[in-house]
């Protein structure tokens, strides 16, 4: 068997997008990505958009609870009512609560989380590379850094969080693509 509700966590240019890409076709599940909602919302000029753009371009967290709002409305859908891949949500130990008692509700669990380790001077390496290609706006040096600050004070607390829970799998996000993904198909076995 393999888990089927998952996140992916990890730093900024860990890979967690390229592999939720490949889970999600792979098991026919939806990813979720809240940072591509956000992106999205503030393409379209929403409210939400218009909330959310200074502190991304910064490299700050949005608020949770406009976070949670944008989660929680994706997870209702009807195609994640089979699992699905989250990537990079959530990101504090205040949306890890509120996943759980949204899930819970519906009498559902995290099946697993995926922490992606990568160094920092390949992360850089990476999204310098991804802005010549992409152009995100956060793709710049200094953003960067303040992305890989952020995630160690807000994020990574969520590694010992979902330690606790017993769901936790460490997976090395170093190495090809195709290598990191083995990892993770290894660490979904139930
Ligand atoms: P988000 O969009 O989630 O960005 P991030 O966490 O900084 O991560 P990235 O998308 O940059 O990296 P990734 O891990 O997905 O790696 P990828 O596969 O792209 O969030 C952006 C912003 O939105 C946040 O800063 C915040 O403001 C806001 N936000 C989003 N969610 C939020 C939340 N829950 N709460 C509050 N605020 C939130 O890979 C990176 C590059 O490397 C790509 O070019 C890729 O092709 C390449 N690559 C991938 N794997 C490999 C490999 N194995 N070897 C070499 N290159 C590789
Ligand atoms: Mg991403």
């Amino acid at each position: 068997m393999i888990a089927k509700r998952l996140l992916l966590l990890g730093p900024p240019g860990a890979g967690k997008g390229t592999q939720a890409t490949r889970l999600a076709e792979r098991y026919g599940i939806p990813q979720i990505s809240t940072g591509d909602m956000l992106r999205a919302a503030v393409a379209a000029g929403t409210e939400l958009g218009r909330r959310a753009r200074a502190l991304m371009e910064r490299g700050e967290l949005v608020p949770d609870d406009l976070v949670i709002g944008v989660a929680a409305a994706r997870l209702a859908q009807d195609d994640a009512a089979e699992g699905f891949v989250l990537d990079g949500f959530p990101r504090t130990v205040a949306q890890a609560e509120a996943l759980r008692s949204l899930l819970d509700r519906s009498g559902l669990q995290l099946e697993r989380c995926v922490a992606m380790a990568v160094d920092e001077g390949a992360i850089v390496r990476r999204l310098l590379l991804r802005a010549r290609v992409e152009g995100r706006k956060d793709d710049n040096e200094a953003t960067i850094r303040e992305r890989m600050r952020v995630y160690r004070e807000q994020t990574a607390p969520l590694i010992a969080y979902y330690r606790t829970q017993g769901i936790l799998a460490e997976v090395d996000g170093m190495g090809s693509v195709d290598e990191v993904a083995r990892r993770i198909e290894e660490a979904l076995k139930t």
